[in-house]
């Protein structure tokens, strides 16, 4: 058997799409308002959302933190896929993003009202009130020069044998551009390359959505397991 993946292009990504759970009729509508109200749509893909899910039910999560919430989206999805008495605490910079997704995720049709607890601030501010280990999982989804400070940050309040996640890993598709017109494209790289070097982080990028690094943290028993094969 050869070890070379299959290379995958945009087909595959329509494929994996057109296989995956639906979102329901409030997400559609969530996203029709967020637009109508002029916020622009960049959470992500329900391919991704329905892997996170599965990954937050894998290991059992009743508490999730999100860094970047803006229309509430995501923190709904997370939020969706953990059992009663489960939370979702998601920061947002911007107070109008803010609003609206307190808005929606407090409607009874969420299905998670008063499971998602979005804070207004900036989130380097509001990641260090927050206390050691009381999060199951953290998915990072906010501006990309501070993603090394919120891993940081992430690996203090996740609980060990938890879920770091964080998404853009492909950089907006611009990963291999010679001149990238993001100007958030060489912070991912760079980002990229952080991750990599945390060698007792458990991490691998997984080629969903815009790509999404996915770490296990350090566990109570784990050893060297964790880094023979680095
Ligand atoms: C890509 S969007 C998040 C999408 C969301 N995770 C989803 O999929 O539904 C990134 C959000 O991070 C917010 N953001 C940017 N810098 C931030 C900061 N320093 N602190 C908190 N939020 C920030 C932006 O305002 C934006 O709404």
């Amino acid at each position: 058997m050869s070890n070379d993946a299959t290379p995958v292009d945009g087909r595959h990504f329509r494929y994996i799409q057109e296989h995956t759970r639906p979102e329901d009729a409030f997400l559609l509508a969530l996203k029709a308002d967020a637009k109508a109200r002029g916020i622009p749509p960049i959470w992500i893909a329900p391919e991704q959302a329905n892997f996170v899910q599965i990954l937050l039910k894998a290991v059992h999560a009743l508490s999730v933190l999100e860094v970047g919430t803006l229309a509430g989206y995501a923190a709904i999805q997370m939020a969706r896929a953990l059992p009663p008495g489960g939370r979702v605490v998601t920061i947002e910079l911007d107070p109008v993003r803010a609003d609206f997704a307190r808005e929606w995720a407090g409607k009874p049709e969420s299905g998670v009202a008063g499971r998602v607890d979005v804070r207004t601030g900036s989130a380097g501010d509001v990641l260090a009130t927050l206390g050691n280990g009381c999060f199951d999982a953290a998915f990072l989804d906010a501006d990309k020069r501070n993603y090394p400070l919120y891993l940081e940050q992430a690996r203090r309040l996740v609980r060990p044998g938890g879920l770091i996640l964080v998404d853009n890993a492909f950089a907006f598709g611009q990963l291999f551009d010679e001149s990238p017109t993001d100007p958030e494209a060489q912070a991912v790289r760079d980002f990229n390359d952080h991750m990599a070097a945390q060698i007792d982080l458990h991490g691998v990028i997984v080629p969903v959505g815009d790509g999404l690094w996915v770490a296990h943290t350090p566990g109570p028993k784990s050893t060297a397991d964790d880094t023979r094969s680095r």
